[in-house]
């Protein structure tokens, strides 16, 4: 197939552009570089022996990106761009509205124009706010705490809406839990700009001694060593999850939402512990305040996507601690 992943520099994109190029496919990635970087082309080229087209502009100029579809005869997209970070939209509502709404319409009119309606969108649990009962199923009630967790939102509700009005689309909102790791070669991985905003790109810099130490947001929570629990996922199980939906919305029209996650949940000092063993060095760590917005436990029931997808995360927690050391030592 010929696939168009928006965003598909940075840090989940990239890993699904490595599983696309080796099952076959032409890819094609467009993205304006506002947070990633130009070496990764090489990057990909060097692990897939394949090279993607790039072409760098912003998913809200309409006009340039439905000419890329054209051109390329797209056939299907997944669209990764935007921007990520909790606090920061907080700060900057406006930019997260901008670039993840306003983005996704222009990509969905660029779509319209060129008669592509096959779409991948990049969700995340933080559309289940605080959790009513656990582990998380597509069925939980939707709320949202923060701007960012409001544009994934409203994207969603978006894409059902457009699929009621045309039942020529195909939508699968994957709903990410906390994608973690790297791929195996080291190569590729998440280089946040920055001091990291999330846990294992944080503790990865505290290992290699470029920061001091980790703070643990809050000690006391209702959890089995009081410190928060996620469901942590290895970057290239989402990846491969990424291909598996892929292949199912070819045969399944309409709006669907499904969660990619483990259905594990793990500590900050479980992380803390397995970074340790992974790369044999030490984390240092002190207890902090909570961190405003966490939620206490944050896990999946993958169940859905194991039924409708035939897939389920094969990684474990030693191969992403291992996976970003290695990417922290070479590719960073
Ligand atoms: P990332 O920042 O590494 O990648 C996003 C890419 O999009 C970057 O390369 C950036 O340059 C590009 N981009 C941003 N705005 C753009 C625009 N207007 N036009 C063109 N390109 C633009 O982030 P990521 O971790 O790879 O996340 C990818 C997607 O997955 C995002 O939509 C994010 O919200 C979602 N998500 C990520 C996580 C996570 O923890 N990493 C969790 C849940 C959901
Ligand atoms: N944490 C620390 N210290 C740090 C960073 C994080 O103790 O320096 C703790 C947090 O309090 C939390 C856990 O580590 O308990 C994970 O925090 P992250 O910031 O890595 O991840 P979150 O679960 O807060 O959020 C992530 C993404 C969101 C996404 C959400 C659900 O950042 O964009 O997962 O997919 F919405």
């Amino acid at each position: 197939m010929n696939i168009l992943l928006t965003g598909g520099m940075g840090y989940i994109g990239s890993h699904v552009a490595v599983v696309l190029l080796q099952a076959g496919h032409r890819v094609v990635l467009y993205d304006n570089l506002c947070n990633s970087g130009i070496g990764v082309l090489a990057r990909l080229e060097q692990i897939t022996g394949k090279t993607p087209v790039f072409i760098q502009a912003d998913v809200r100029a309409t006009k340039t990106l439905a000419d890329v579809l054209k051109d390329h005869a797209v056939e299907a997209v997944l669209h990764f761009a935007g921007l990520k970070a909790v606090g920061e939209s907080v700060k900057k509502p406006l930019d997260y509205y901008a670039n993840n709404v306003e983005g996704t319409v222009s990509l969905l009119e660029a779509m319209l124009d060129a008669g592509t309606r096959t779409l991948i969108f990049s969700g995340s649990a933080t559309v289940y706010g605080d959790p009513h009962y656990l582990p998380l199923d597509e069925a939980h009630p939707l709320s949202a705490t923060n701007p960012y967790g409001r544009s994934k939102l409203h994207i969603e509700e978006m894409l059902r809406d457009l699929s009621v009005a045309d039942p020529l689309w195909r939508v699968v909102c994957l709903r990410y839990f906390n994608p973690a790791g790297a791929h195996e070669s080291g190569l590729i991985g998440e280089r946040p700009m920055g001091v990291p905003n999330n846990l294992m790109p944080y503790i990865a810099r505290v290992a290699a001694g470029e920061l001091k130490e980790l703070s643990v947001f809050g000690n006391d929570y209702p959890t089995p060593d009081g410190t928060g629990v996620r469901d942590y996922i290895h970057v290239m199980d989402l990846a491969e999850g990424h291909a598996a939906a892929l292949a199912w919305l070819v045969r399944h029209p309409g709006w669907h939402a499904i969660n990619l996650g483990t259905g594990q949940g793990y500590s900050v000092l479980d992380m803390v512990a397995a970074f340790t063993k992974a790369s044999s060095r030490a984390v240092p760590y002190r207890i902090a305040p909570r961190r405003a917005g966490d939620v206490a436990a944050c896990y999946a029931d993958p169940g859905k996507a194991l039924r409708e997808l035939g897939w389920q995360a094969r990684r474990g927690l030693l191969e992403m601690c291992g996976s970003a050391w290695k990417f922290q030592n070479l590719g960073a």
